[in-house]
């Protein structure tokens, strides 16, 4: 199969193709969303072509945007990577992450999040396992009861909230790290003439200002295998969330299962009986730069966070943000700037974004053989490129 393989973007003729390739790849259903057949603004498709002109791979470029500390950052989410059974481990893949990246490079993207089938591929394009999407169940009847609160409104939400409930989805996830804005092309796509996102919404209400809400999928029947599925349920006060998880918990009698995402140490969370949490379902989600320079500038950094440090970073795929460099964070805003010679700090670039989401301290990425630096020296200096906590994703892509 192809001794070589030629990668660009799809045009409407190649759909079907693709469709095929990701539907044999992901065993989808034989019916096939419309938007598969369409272009659809807001992602790039890539296809890999063999010398015959076949399809042999495809992959997606998502332009989603993410918070990171109050600030959203261009990503290239990266969804759909499909090579076809007979052109599998001849660097199709390879050679089409390399294009995806170089685009996304070119496009201003700064960061990307991918969810694997499996790690070891992306690992060797310079991604890193970062955090995991975890769905868990409840006892549901295990939520803390709660006495309905008089300042506070309980209804139930239709279409016209949608705009309330997005800012209030913003006012919680713009000051922490990673998740998506959902703002954008993509998302007005999906969302156009669409009515609620689930089939119920329950919103809390504070004098007439949304303050918590909970999107849910009612599920089948009401004995004992039936789950409520709580597609997401956040607060900005704690009375909210003891309200929201009051109105979850009352599904007791008929819906025995509660199952949702947490979201670490938000509101909602903190009122969740979470030790009798079991696992439903875990995506293991992983991070790579796109641009280290971007990746530091276009964030925010916590106030109090401030530091100089010097690395030289190997990156073989996006040679771009190879060389040596010298990451200055001082009151809320952060560069890095590229500076000769070689640093102490030598640093590979899955390094990078276990230390940039936070996912790993600077000697843990040492002993993962994925920073070296000359005896004495104390790494924990690079902990500054990880200033402000791990990152965490609510959306699976
Ligand atoms: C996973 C998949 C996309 C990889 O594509 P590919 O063209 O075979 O990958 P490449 O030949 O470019 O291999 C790239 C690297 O990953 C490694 N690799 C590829 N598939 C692997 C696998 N299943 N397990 C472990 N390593 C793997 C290769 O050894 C190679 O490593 P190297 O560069 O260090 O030599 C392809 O096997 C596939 O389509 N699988 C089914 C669908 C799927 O799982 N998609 C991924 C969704 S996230």
């Amino acid at each position: 199969m192809p001794a070589a393989v030629h990668v660009r973007e799809l045009t409407a003729d190649d759909l079907d193709a693709a469709w095929e390739l990701g539907r044999f790849a992901f065993g989808s259903d034989s019916q096939r969303p419309a938007s598969t057949s369409t272009a659809v603004p807001g992602l790039t498709r890539y296809g890999a072509f063999d010398d015959a002109g076949r399809l042999v791979g495809k992959a997606v470029d998502l332009h989603h945007d993410q918070w990171w500390t109050g600030r959203a950052m261009p990503a290239a989410d990266v969804a759909g990577v499909a090579v076809a059974p007979e052109a599998r481990g001849r660097g199709v893949a390879r050679a089409m992450l390399t294009a995806l990246l170089r685009g996304a490079h070119e496009r201003g993207a700064a960061i990307s999040a991918l969810y694997p089938t499996v790690a070891a591929p992306y690992r060797a394009f310079g991604w890193e396992a970062a955090g995991v999407l975890r769905t868990v169940d409840l006892a549901t009847a295990s939520l803390p009861r709660h006495q309905p609160a008089a300042h506070l409104t309980v209804r139930a939400g239709a279409p016209a909230d949608l705009p309330a409930v997005a800012a209030l989805y913003e006012r919680v996830g713009r000051h922490r790290n990673g998740m998506l804005t959902r703002r954008g092309e993509l998302f007005d796509f999906f969302a156009a003439d669409r009515g609620l996102p689930g089939d119920g919404l329950t919103l809390v209400e504070a004098a007439g200002d949304l303050v918590g809400y909970a999107i849910w999928q009612r599920g089948r029947g009401y004995g004992a295998d039936s789950v409520l599925t709580v597609d997401e349920a956040l607060a900005t006060t704690a009375d909210a969330a003891r309200e929201l998880v009051g109105v979850l918990g009352s599904w007791a009698s008929v819906a025995p299962t509660l199952r949702l995402c947490p979201l670490d140490g938000d509101a909602v969370s903190t009122h969740l009986p979470l030790e009798s949490a079991r696992d439903h379902k875990r995506d293991l989600w992983m991070h790579r730069p796109v641009d280290v320079a971007r990746a530091v500038s276009a964030r925010g950094w916590p106030a109090h966070a401030s530091g100089t440090v010097d690395v030289t970073l190997a990156d073989p795929l996006a040679e771009w943000n190879t060389g040596t460099w010298r990451l200055t964070v001082a009151e809320g805003a952060a560069e890095l700037s590229r500076i000769s010679g070689e640093a102490d700090f030598r640093l590979d670039v899955r390094g990078f974004a276990l230390l940039y989401t936070g996912a790993a301290r600077a000697r843990s990425v040492a002993q993962a053989g994925l920073l070296h630096h000359p005896a004495g020296v104390d790494p924990s200096a690079l902990d500054l490129l990880g200033a402000g906590g791990p990152a965490q994703l609510l959306d699976y892509f």
